[in-house]
């Protein structure tokens, strides 16, 4: 089994792994991000460019590095390589590069975007993004469109990961939905407009990593992080019928599949679960669910208050000290 080292960690792992799972099987910082992989996707990855890496040594027979980044959700681990993501300033200089180009047509949607607070491409922006964008031409604009009766595409959001395109062709029978054209002028549609109609095509919504597909069940009725999420399941002919469900009070706005940590579902879920379900008397619920992420959703997030109520502090002290020497 070929061992590799990242990030100064050294993991052995099984033949044909690729950089972006052995970085998994280690966790934590030394995974790098990725918007279009999806593990249980097949030939997905290879699109964004978000989880380069640098291959300091190419193995241990071949110990050259190799001349460019590459992405490591397509590059399979060689014995004795050696791989740099969080230690090499000159990648994160590079990813930087790579957000900033995803982000060139992004419109400023987040305030009324429903992906905000649980969105990849917000994260990836906050850690890897420009405050200011250096880009002075007209972004791209497109009309919205019904993916079917049930979602919303937001053309304009789109990264052109091709995770919906997968779920399509491997989920959904008959598909009538894909990219159209090439280059700055590539789109998601469906084919003259077709609906998708399939029991499985509500997988989209969870697989896009930003807010360009959005469930119209759900649209505009709250902010995510005011909703709280609780594991639900319930007996379905067609999926495992284990759900989260993002409730408010005891109404159930919303329900999606189980996400881990990566942002990947559990099981793929029925359009019936998703969009047909909305009572909780539909649902034997398990209990709050942990959200493990360090979005605004995720539970602990609010740790960073406690530094906010010291600068507030600070910040009272200055204000009554300039008030006394008003005085
Ligand atoms: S997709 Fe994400 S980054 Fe884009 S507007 Fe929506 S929340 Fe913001
Ligand atoms: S709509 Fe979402 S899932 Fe589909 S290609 Fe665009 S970003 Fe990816
Ligand atoms: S996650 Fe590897 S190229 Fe997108």
């Amino acid at each position: 089994m070929p061992k590799v080292t990242i990030d100064n960690i050294e993991i052995e792992v099984p033949d044909g792994t690729t950089i972006l799972q052995a970085a998994r099987m280690i966790g934590g910082d030394v995974v790098p991000p990725a918007m279009c992989y999806y593990s249980k996707l097949e030939t997905s990855g290879g699109y964004c460019r978000t989880c380069i890496v640098k291959v300091t040594q190419g193995s241990a027979k071949d110990p050259r590095p190799m001349p460019k980044p590459v992405a490591s959700c397509r590059t399979p681990v060689m014995d004795g390589m050696v791989v740099q993501n969080r230690t090499a300033p000159d990648l994160l200089e590079a990813r930087n590069g790579v957000v900033e180009f995803l982000l060139i047509n992004h419109p400023l949607d987040c305030p009324i975007c429903d992906q905000a607070g649980e969105c990849h491409l917000q994260d990836l922006s906050y850690e890897n993004g420009l405050a200011k964008s250096r880009y002075e031409f007209k972004r791209r604009e497109f009309d919205k469109i019904d993916i079917g009766d049930k979602i919303k595409l937001h053309m304009t959001r789109c990264i052109l990961c091709y995770r919906c395109v997968k779920v399509a062709n491997q989920l959904c029978d008959g598909r009538v939905h894909g990219v159209l054209n090439r280059g700055d002028v590539s789109e998601i549609s469906t084919y003259i407009q077709n609906a998708v109609d399939n029991d499985f095509s509500g997988n989209m919504i969870d697989v896009c990593p930003v807010g360009a597909l959005t469930d119209k069940t759900f649209r505009f009725k709250s902010r995510v992080w005011f909703t709280k999420p609780m594991d639900a399941h319930r007996d379905c002919k067609k999926c495992d019928g284990k759900v989260a469900l993002w409730m408010s009070n005891n109404e159930v706005l919303r329900v999606t599949g189980r996400k881990d940590t990566y942002g990947e579902l559990e099981s793929w879920i029925c359009n019936e679960c998703r969009f047909d379900k909305k009572e909780v008397s539909d649902w034997k619920i398990e209990g709050p669910r942990k959200i493990d992420r360090h979005s605004v959703i995720s539970q602990n997030h609010y740790e960073s208050l406690r530094q906010l109520k010291i600068d507030v502090s600070k910040q009272k002290n200055i204000a009554e000290k300039a008030h006394q020497d008003n005085k």
